[in-house]
């Protein structure tokens, strides 16, 4: 986590995929901020490998897009020094031969910065790419070093239990666990990372945070896009392993963890393993009542015209892959013992918005009059996490008058205004890691294996009882009416906090 910005030791960069999308998008953009706030070592280089064919020039030139469209700080004489470390190779990943430049480039790289650089491969290329990268990786013996060797693996880290633990066992042919940088890039987002100062910073919440005094969590992952050209990756996907296997596991997790000890990588992650160990696992019999998956159709998404998802491109005509999942999840311990954890996400729903809220049980006692209450409401925490960042706690007021009438209002910390608008990308935060060696935000294979312990008994039962009646949902709306059903049989509904800012009234 970069909290006290030490000037960090030389790295060479490899970025295989240096010509895709997440480079161009999320990479060098990060890279790049994190070059202008003084965050990168004093000696670096970065090296982007692909197959198109670029020159160095031409290749920066490429990347120069990307961060005139997608990055948070602009500077052009930051970028003429930025891109002087950066070089291309051109290269086939299938072609053993070809690996052989590496070492080289390393020993060129030590003698030029007079030190040794850690190296640090990072996989930004399809999944199905990385083991023919880490075999080679694996015979050019340059990841030996364990102290100055990484490698970054994006998500999907598997397809389901079986294919991740195969990941997780070639990896560990070549490196020791703590050369692997599994990121899922939620844990880099400085509202989910706020989670643990939250919790953990301040003695008044931790007294409540238990089955005592809350009602149920809710977790809702909306996002307004449909799957925006990516239907070949998002066939063999669907929501339930795109978001709800990593991300909002995840998100359980920050709010389910028992405190840790220290701050130490190791110390977190297993408080977080902790948690996914015990989630309930379904019985598969009783997959329908705890999980609802989704496809949404052709419609007006905020009014403009949209494909449905069987229209997109790369997708079957009578494709069955979910692009919503909403699941009851119970966490099998004493402190959370019969509290349940709603979670949704999908793809053209309403609003653009991630948001954890923690609903409280009402006061045990209630001493005013019966009046006074119509407008009562439980309390509640609220943390948005984007693209709205702020976090809400509900109560109960005296609204002014004679009367005794309670109104719920909003005590709201935002981060725009208390911190002036600094917000760091996520890929920066997780980048900046990765080259200081700190794994803490990062998934060990005992976690990614336990997320997918967990969703498992979903995807059997999706997959072998294929959904009757997709498309279920039109876009702009909030996901299949059985998601409602899920939640309104425990007589609770999802919320969404109104967007508004410090001082509006509370609705
Ligand atoms: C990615 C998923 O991991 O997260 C995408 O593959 C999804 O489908 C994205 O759109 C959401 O990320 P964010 O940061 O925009 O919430």
């Amino acid at each position: 986590m970069q909290n006290n910005k030490k000037k960090l030791p030389p790295v060479l960069l490899f970025i295989f995929g240096g010509s895709g999308d997440l480079n161009y998008r999320k990479l060098t953009p990060a890279l790049y901020n994190l070059f202008l706030d003084n965050s990168m070592p004093a000696k670096f280089s970065i090296v982007g490998i692909a197959r198109s064919a670029y020159t160095d020039d031409a290749y920066r030139q490429h990347l120069k897009e990307g961060i005139d469209n997608f990055s948070r700080k602009k500077d052009e004489d930051g970028w003429k020094k930025f891109s002087d470390h950066i070089n291309y190779i051109q290269m086939d990943i299938a072609d053993d031969k070809a690996y052989g430049q590496i070492p080289v480039l390393a020993k060129q790289k030590e003698q030029e910065f007079g030190e040794h650089p850690t190296l640090i491969f990072y996989m930004a290329v399809a999944p199905q790419l990385v083991p023919v990268i880490i075999k080679n990786l694996g015979s050019i013996q340059v990841c030996t070093d364990v102290k100055h060797s990484r490698i970054v693996v994006e998500k999907p880290f598997g397809h389901d239990l079986e294919s991740a633990k195969e990941m997780n066992k070639l990896l560990s042919n070549i490196f020791e666990e703590e050369q692997i940088y599994r990121i899922d890039h939620y844990l880099g987002k400085e509202t989910v990372q706020n989670i643990l100062a939250l919790r953990f910073a301040n003695a008044l919440f931790e007294p409540m945070w238990n089955k005592n005094y809350i009602d149920h969590v809710q977790i809702t992952s909306a996002e307004t896009v449909g799957v925006e050209g990516r239907g070949g990756y998002y066939e063999n996907s669907g929501a339930l392993r795109d978001m709800v296997q990593n991300h909002i596991l995840q998100l359980l997790c920050m709010i389910g963890m028992e405190a840790p000890i220290s701050f130490d990588a190791d110390e977190v992650r297993n408080k977080k393993v902790d948690v996914l160990n015990a989630i309930h696992k379904i019985p598969k019999e009783e997959v329908q009542n705890f999980a609802v998956r989704g496809q949404y159709s052709s419609g007006w998404m905020h009014g403009e015209k949209v494909a449905g998802y069987r229209e997109e491109k790369d997708v079957k005509p009578g494709s069955t892959t979910e692009t919503f999942a909403a699941i009851k999840f119970y966490i099998d311990n004493w402190r959370w013992q019969g509290v349940p954890f709603y979670v949704r996400t999908g793809k053209h729903l309403h609003e653009k918005t991630t948001v954890l809220t923690i609903q409280f049980k009402p006061a045990p006692h209630f001493s005013f009059p019966a009046e006074a209450a119509e407008t009562w409401r439980p309390n509640r925490l609220s943390i948005s996490i984007q693209p709205e960042m702020d976090i809400c706690l509900r109560f109960q007021a005296k609204r002014p008058g004679q009367d005794m009438v309670l109104t719920p209002v909003d005590m709201v910390f935002n981060y725009k205004d208390a911190y002036d608008g600094y917000e760091p990308e996520a890929y920066e935060t997780l980048l900046y890691d990765v080259m200081e060696g700190d794994a803490t935000l990062f998934m060990r294979a005992d976690q990614v294996e336990a997320a997918w312990k967990v969703v498992m008994p979903i995807i059997e039962v999706w997959e072998q009882r294929k959904p009757v009646g997709f498309p279920n949902y039109s876009p702009d709306s909030w996901g299949p009416e059985d998601a409602e059903a899920l939640i309104a049989r425990d007589e609770h509904n999802w919320i969404v906090p109104p967007q508004k800012k410090q001082g509006e009234k509370s609705t």
